[in-house]
């Protein structure tokens, strides 16, 4: 039997539930890979402020439910084998929490740990407008060479016909770097 890849799915206080959701699902409905979910207390409010999901229904579509304050769970050890981690959305707290190396709970410490262990990080970093100090802090991560900051940006031209397309578009960009194929995702093919 083929074993399942983990990837470490954090959620933090940030605007984009949706995509959390969505990159789930695609996670869920791929026998290949195996989600490790970990929320912020702040990321449970933002879903229920954001959404009509509840808490329990977004970690019904996840392998495994990690609690944010269990510093000794498996993603915590570098030893503990991981595809890397997708922190979907990612507020600007947490990414000033990777970024100083402050990792008071599990999402930053698995953070912390992929970025050692140089496996990919996907960070879906979410404020706007930025400061100067949001955009310092992205920049020093966008430096590390497995770190990929991908803010929920908008596109058009895959022609969305609808906020769902919009999201899967972007999960599926978020999802990207572990090889996780959409089969929803239009990939540009050049004018
Ligand atoms: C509805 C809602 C939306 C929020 N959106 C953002 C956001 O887009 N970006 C951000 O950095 N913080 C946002 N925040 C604030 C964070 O939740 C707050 O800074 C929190 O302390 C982050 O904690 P965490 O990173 O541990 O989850 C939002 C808060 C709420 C309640």
């Amino acid at each position: 039997m083929a074993v399942e890849k983990r990837i470490v799915v954090g959620a933090s206080g940030a605007s984009g539930m949706p995509l959390l959701i969505k990159c789930l699902e695609i996670l869920q409905d791929n026998e290949e890979y195996r989600s490790l979910l970990v929320m912020s207390r702040s990321a449970k409010l933002t879903l229920e402020q954001e959404t009509d999901w509840s808490v329990s229904q977004v970690e019904a579509l996840a392998d495994e439910v990690l609690d944010p304050d269990n510093i000794g769970a498996g993603p915590a050890s570098g030893s503990y084998r991981t595809e890397g981690m997708v922190i979907v959305p990612c507020s600007m707290k947490t990414a000033a929490g990777i970024v100083s190396g402050y990792t008071d709970n599990l999402l930053l410490r698995a953070a912390d740990v992929t970025i050692k262990e140089k496996r990919p990080l996907v960070l879906a970093a979410r404020e706007t407008p930025m400061s100067e100090i949001h955009l310092r802090n992205l920049y020093e991560l966008s430096r590390m060479s497995n770190v990929w900051i991908v803010p929920p940006m908008m596109t058009f031209y895959q022609k969305p016909e609808s906020i769902d397309d919009m999201v899967t578009h972007l999960a599926a960009k978020l999802l990207s770097p572990f090889g996780v194929e959409v089969k929803e995702y239009r990939r540009w093919k050049g004018c």
